[in-house]
């Protein structure tokens, strides 16, 4: 009897009891991948994404990188001087009338892509530009009347020459009719006009020195494929690296400057950036004409097209500042003391020796002084003359971009080269201008807006859905596994009472019929 009681208690633990405890285990299964999901799905998302954005021959993010899908446009703001002799002759102060824009709409492309087996890309830079009517405000062969660069930069070198030199220039000057401003169109002014110094100097001047060209132009041969060779790292290796410079032009850093640190050029182009920005991230851009990297911090979030979020990033405020602001500058001026006013960038070293001076549009975040020495140039707006680059922080790309810069020439007075004897010593503002990108195509709005937006949602689905999954299924279980063996134990004690009622029945039932037996 009691062997049968125990068989039957074993079958019932495992049939019913059982199952539940597999339920339990399953949904503490569940609670558990909630938890895996809550800690571990951004990782996974991360893991994704850097995997997409990295620049892989034939990949999607590649494409957009070679050839991208924007249309980027330049607006120059030309300075026209409108007082030229009263200037020269009388000691007014300059009056400059800003003209402009001239847009031109700009299609980039990356050439010669050749992939290295070291995690690096080589390219060259294609920009082909197209003056737009429609979006300026004037024609490119308006006349403007704007200081003459070469003469201006010739005379303000001599400053420290030999006198007979500086003599014998102006006699030079003097036969070839050159003044220190020039009537040139807009367009000549970017793309170049025959100048008769440099045509000179390209002449005279053994061939290894300097000035490859005798047209000037500040835009001059940038309509082109670029002759500088850029090596990238394409982030398959190293994320963190992704669309940083390895080398330029075979050079992995620049030589003008005091400090290694200064020479660096390990930045991005600006279009692209190494991904998981935060807001203390520190951005670099590397730009050519710019000779340094800048640094870009964060300023705000933003909204861009589509509802995506974005980083602003912008350069500090002392990104320019004079050394005795940032004394860090100090490593960007390597004639000095004294160094470049405050808020301007002396890039002479990288433009031929020209005193060609960067600033921000406006003098913004400069001293008021270089605004007020000219006249007719507002005071500078934020929204207006801030550089700027709004990028996507999960993928490092960027959506938006104000590339603004003033070009300045320093000029110097010397009094032996007499057509410039009354040019007293000033920063002469000669144009801005503002390169910008805006505008990612659907295509990649819409890419991004499920990267940025999906895994966020999905996991927060995800998150609920297991928890809230795990958690009833768990307290269902327990609850039913509590009642069933509750159950089970009054069925038990049921069953052996009916079991032993049948057995006594049983007995009797055998009793009477032995009983009847034994009567019949
Ligand atoms: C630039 O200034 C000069 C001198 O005042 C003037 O003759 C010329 O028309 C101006 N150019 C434009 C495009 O306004
Ligand atoms: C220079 O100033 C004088 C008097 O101050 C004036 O007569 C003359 O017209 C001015 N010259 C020019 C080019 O404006
Ligand atoms: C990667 O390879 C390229 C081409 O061989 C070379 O120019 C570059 O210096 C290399 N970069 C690194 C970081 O090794
Ligand atoms: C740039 O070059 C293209 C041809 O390569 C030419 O059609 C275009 O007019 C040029 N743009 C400017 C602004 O000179
Ligand atoms: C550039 O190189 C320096 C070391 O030379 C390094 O500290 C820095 O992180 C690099 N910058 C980037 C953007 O990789
Ligand atoms: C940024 O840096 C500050 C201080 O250096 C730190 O308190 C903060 O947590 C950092 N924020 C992020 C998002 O890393
Ligand atoms: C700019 O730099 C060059 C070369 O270092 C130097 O000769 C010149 O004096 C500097 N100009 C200014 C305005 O600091």
């Amino acid at each position: 009897m009691y062997t049968r009681r125990n068989k039957l208690f074993s079958k019932l633990s495992s049939t019913f009891l059982r199952k539940w405890w597999f339920v339990i285990a399953f949904s503490l299964c569940l609670i558990i991948l909630g938890v895996l999901v809550t800690f571990g799905f951004s990782a996974i998302v991360n893991l994704v994404i850097d995997h997409q954005v990295a620049l892989r021959p034939g990949g999607q993010s590649f494409g957009w990188w070679a050839k991208p899908p924007v249309t980027p446009a330049v607006r120059v703001y030309v300075y026209n001087v409108t007082n030229a002799d009263e200037f020269l002759n009388n000691g007014s102060k300059p009056i400059l009338d800003e003209l402009g824009p001239y847009v031109y709409r700009e299609k980039w492309e990356k050439v010669n892509i050749v992939e290295n087996p070291n995690g690096t890309i080589s390219f060259n830079q294609k920009k082909v530009y197209a003056f737009s009517e429609e979006e300026s405000v004037g024609m490119e062969d308006d006349v403007v009347i704007v200081p003459n660069i070469p003469m201006l930069s010739a005379t303000s070198q001599s400053k420290h020459a030999a006198r007979f030199l500086r003599l014998a220039m102006a006699s030079i000057m003097d036969i070839l009719k050159i003044k220190p401003f020039v009537e040139v169109t807009v367009g000549q002014l970017l793309w170049g006009y025959e100048d008769p110094l440099l045509k000179l100097a390209k002449d005279v001047v053994p061939k290894e020195q300097k000035l490859p060209y005798d047209e000037f132009g500040l835009f001059y041969g940038k309509n082109a494929t670029s002759s500088d060779r850029v090596t990238m790292f394409t982030g398959v290796d190293d994320i963190t690296q992704y669309g940083v410079i390895d080398k330029y032009n075979g050079r992995s850093h620049m030589t003008n400057w005091l400090k290694e640190e200064c020479n660096r050029l390990n930045g991005s182009d600006g279009s692209i950036f190494p991904p998981h920005i935060t807001h203390n991230t520190t951005l670099y851009v590397y730009e050519k004409d710019l000779c340094r990297l800048l640094p870009l911090n964060f300023e705000k979030e933003v909204t861009g097209r589509g509802g995506i979020p974005g980083y602003r990033f912008t350069p500090s405020p002392d990104v320019f500042a004079s050394v005795d602001k940032n004394p860090d500058n100090l490593c960007y001026c390597p004639s000095g003391p004294p160094c470049a006013p405050h808020g301007l960038f002396n890039v002479s070293l990288c433009q031929y020796d020209s005193p060609v001076l960067i600033s921000f549009p406006h003098f913004y975040m400069a001293d008021d002084s270089l605004r007020t020495a000219v006249e007719g140039i507002s005071p500078p707006e934020k929204d207006k003359h801030q550089f700027f680059i709004d990028v996507q922080p999960l993928m490092g790309t960027t959506l938006r971009a104000r590339a603004r810069v003033q070009i300045n020439l320093a000029v110097s007075q010397v009094q032996d080269i007499k057509q410039v004897a009354n040019f007293p010593d000033i920063v002469f503002p000669i144009l801005w201008f503002e390169e910008g990108v805006e505008g990612l195509p659907d295509e990649v709005v819409n890419l991004m807006r499920i990267a940025t937006t999906v895994p966020d949602k999905a996991r927060t689905a995800l998150m609920i859905a297991l928890f809230t999954l795990g958690v009833l299924l768990f307290i269902v279980s327990v609850t039913c596994l509590v009642r069933k063996s509750h159950r089970q134990n009054t069925l038990h004690l049921d069953g052996s009472n009916y079991l032993a009622a049948q057995h006594i029945d049983q007995q009797k039932k055998k009793a009477k019929m032995d009983n009847g037996n034994k009567s019949n």
